[in-house]
């Protein structure tokens, strides 16, 4: 298969991390429920492609994510390979936590939102009263020695609110990691970023403590700019990029929302620019196309079509 010439960039770092998020931000989204033993499969070959970060599941309300009502099941079918902290699972409440504490995951993640309106259709919240939910999930996952990851959805933007203030933005992620967070995902839920807006935002991050070191990114895709936001985040000292096999995702409560960075598109663009991220590109395309042969439809990834004939 064809590879990336290699040219190395001035500036570039040696490694970064690609955070995959396809079996959770991918099938959340998905109309159909895609069976427990197809998902086991898809986790399993990404981990065999080399994905080292692998985002299992939610442990989210059954009502309001159908499409991952059977997160316990997948994590038992997965075994071993669904533990470890580099197999976080979403938890938006204790009760979630208890759910994933009792599977034995040691990696959890908590989503807050930026806009009023996200926080009421995605958590039935506010953006105040967010922080009383996660406040004892945070604790809890921090004495049981678990890694904690905090998301923030609508740093750039929001389908009913249009933009957001960048203070606002940084408000939220401010008290998102006062809660003991390990790792803060910086969301463009609905794939509206720029550059120039990325930069904004870190800047005013690390000017309130939050290091390009403590950041992830995590950008959809919709107005095709994803990977132009993820070089840029790699430029200013961001080493985790999140990212997902043949570019699944979305969100249910996110109108306009549509997959995420395709995680080849990433790596093509990683490898060549001599920035090694552990994947093996073929065994990754040949897992999107099987993937999306499950489901019926072609993978939106630019690169997965070009190195499949597809
Ligand atoms: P609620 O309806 O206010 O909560 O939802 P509730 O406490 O009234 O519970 C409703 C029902 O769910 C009850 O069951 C609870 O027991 C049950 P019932 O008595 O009606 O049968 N329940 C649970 N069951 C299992 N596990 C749980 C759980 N919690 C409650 N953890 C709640 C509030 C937060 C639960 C709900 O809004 C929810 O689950 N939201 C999650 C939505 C979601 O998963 N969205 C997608 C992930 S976020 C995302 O994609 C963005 C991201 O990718 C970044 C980006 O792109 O920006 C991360
Ligand atoms: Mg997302």
């Amino acid at each position: 298969m064809r590879q990336p010439q290699h040219e190395p960039m001035t500036g570039a770092p040696d490694r970064v991390t690609i955070y995959e998020v396809g079996a959770r931000d991918g099938l959340q989204n998905e109309k159909s429920i895609v069976p427990v033993e197809v998902k086991a499969q898809f986790v399993r070959r990404m981990l065999a492609a080399g994905l080292e970060t692998v985002e299992i599941t939610s442990f989210v309300s059954p009502r309001w994510v159908p499409q991952l009502a059977d997160a316990a099941d997948l994590v038992t079918a997965l075994g071993a390979d669904a533990l470890g902290t580099q197999r976080p699972v979403l938890v938006p409440n204790e009760r979630g936590l208890d759910r994933a504490l009792d599977l034995g995951v040691s990696s959890v993640a908590i989503f807050g939102s930026a806009t009023e309106t996200f926080a009421s259709r995605n958590l039935n919240s506010t953006v105040l009263d967010q922080f009383t939910m996660f406040e004892p999930v945070a604790k809890r996952a921090k004495d049981e020695g678990l890694w904690l990851r905090a998301y923030v959805s609508m740093c750039f933007g929001d389908p009913w609110e249009g933009d957001v203030p960048i203070d606002q933005v940084v408000d939220v992620c401010a008290r998102m990691m006062d809660l003991g967070a390990d790792q803060l995902s910086l969301g463009d839920t609905i794939g509206v970023a720029t550059p120039g807006h990325v930069g904004r935002l870190l800047a005013a991050l690390a000017e309130r403590g939050i290091g390009a070191d403590r950041v992830a990114v995590h950008f959809h895709d919709t107005y095709g700019q994803a990977l132009a936001n993820s070089l840029e985040a790699i430029r200013l000292g961001v080493r985790t990029i999140d990212a997902s096999a043949g570019g699944l995702g979305g969100c249910p409560y996110a109108k306009s929302a549509t997959g995420n960075l395709a995680t080849e598109d990433l790596v093509w663009a990683l490898h060549g620019m001599g920035v090694s991220t552990g994947v093996d590109l073929e065994a990754l395309v040949a897992t999107s196309v099987w993937m999306a042969e499950q489901l019926g439809r072609p993978s939106p990834s630019r690169v997965v079509k070009a190195l499949s004939g597809g």
